[in-house]
């Protein structure tokens, strides 16, 4: 008899007796690579305070981590439909993430190529811009006209100069890649393939058909006082769950975190839900499971993996939490959180989205604060290096490619 749980079938020749830890660990541990925290440890130390407070390795950072890496700029179903777009702050600079009239998302530099001026007007940062059925980008100093893929369509006087080309002039681009639903781009013109650099995991995630899902409400903005890199290393440990999540812990078992990307610039695994069957205040299913079904991997598991440079990623058997750092400075960072749901969810009757965010909304606020008190204390004349414990396996292996990626550039003293 197929199992089922919370209502839904569970796909694969399986008891819901036999959908135990043991028997899950045993057929994650043997045929999907999966290895304990532990076990992939290297001893080292935390990085010098340099790393986490200096402007001057920030810089190198944004040319050697975020330029040679993919950037996340958020999910494609904040821009439905042609015409509609938001703009985006990247390192000081405004960019406007659009959906052109073909459907295609395109990310220009919001500057005009006549005078530089910013053609979309920038609201102060966390505000959404309002979607704005265009057809046309133009902008209101001398009324510049652009189509919706950054060419120059419009510009006044110009024809009367010799030297002119229309099709020199257009809005300066950035590459784009949609990843199932995320809209990724590249900070350098020629940058590796998407596919290379990720390739680790591509095709994990085809239980859960990622590509599709529908955000429930707007995202949850957030400014933390604290370099971006510790926000990173704290996503990659549940160390700090008991101490700092008495909620969370009701819910999972921290111990049981297993790893199947424990080294390269995408890093994580799996723990064991342990309150019923999702991730939820009542640990009940609260949404249409993601892919129509709970399978062996989905079902009373919660993955998680963080990407470098700014993307990480929550998945559970009924729903995604996604985070994308925006890096302000060294000691500041902007965070958006967004829950995203099967599509058959919101018609289902038993729809309880907030099960899930109410419980993650409350984790997410105990880990933006620490890592501020982190920064704080790191910040300090009293810090030195400290050692990482086995279980933060996945932070000295997040060090390790974070410096391989840095290790190019030796003019500053610290590296
Ligand atoms: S600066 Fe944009 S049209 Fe002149
Ligand atoms: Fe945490």
């Amino acid at each position: 008899m197929p199992a089922f749980i919370g209502g839904f079938f569970v796909a694969g020749e399986v008891r819901d007796d036999k959908i135990s830890h043991l028997f899950f660990e045993k057929e994650v541990r043997m045929t999907n690579g999966f290895k304990k925290t532990v076990e992939t440890y290297k001893q080292a130390k935390t990085l010098a305070a340099e790393y986490y407070i200096s402007p001057e390795i920030f810089e190198i950072e944004r040319q050697n981590i975020f330029e040679k890496t993919w950037y996340c700029v958020g999910h494609s179903s904040r821009i439905p439909n042609p015409g509609d777009y938001y703009l985006q702050e990247v390192f000081g600079d405004s960019l406007i993430i659009l959906r052109d009239k073909e459907g295609e998302v395109r990310a220009h530099y919001n500057v005009c190529a006549h005078r530089g001026t910013q053609i979309c007007p920038v609201l102060p940062y966390g505000l959404d811009s309002k979607n704005l059925e265009r057809s046309t980008l133009q902008c209101r100093y001398h009324g510049w006209t652009y189509d919706l893929k950054g060419a120059l369509i419009g510009a006044g006087q110009m024809k009367m100069v010799p030297a002119f080309e229309k099709e020199e002039n257009g809005l300066t681009s950035l590459p784009v890649k949609i990843w199932v639903g995320f809209i990724f781009i590249a900070l350098s013109p020629n940058p590796v393939a998407f596919e290379d650099l990720y390739k680790p995991i591509l095709n994990k995630l085809g239980d859960w058909k990622i590509e599709g899902l529908q955000p429930f409400g707007s995202a949850d903005v957030q400014v933390v006082e604290a370099n971006w890199k510790l926000i990173m290393l704290n996503f990659n440990e549940c160390d700090h769950c008991a101490t700092i999540h008495p909620t969370l812990m009701k819910h999972i078992d921290s111990k049981s975190a297993m790893n199947d990307l424990s080294k390269g610039p995408i890093l994580g695994g799996l723990m064991k839900i342990t309150n019923g069957d999702s991730l939820t205040e009542s640990g009940k299913i609260c949404g249409v499971p993601l892919g129509g079904h709970l399978t062996l991997r989905t079902v009373r598991m919660g993955y998680y993996y963080s990407m470098l440079g700014n993307f990480l990623l929550n998945i559970h058997p009924d729903y995604v939490m996604f985070h994308y750092l925006t890096p302000l400075s060294a000691t500041r960072t902007s965070i958006e959180t967004v829950w995203l749901f099967n599509p058959s969810s919101f018609g289902w009757a038993g729809f309880r989205p907030m099960e899930a965010i109410n419980v993650w909304r409350k984790t997410n606020h105990e880990d933006w604060e620490i890592c501020e008190e982190a920064q704080k204390g790191i910040s300090s004349r009293g810090y030195k290096p400290g050692w990482y414990s086995p279980s933060e396996s996945l932070l000295v292996a997040f060090d390790e490619e974070y410096l391989k990626l840095m290790s190019n550039r030796k003019e500053i003293g610290y590296l």
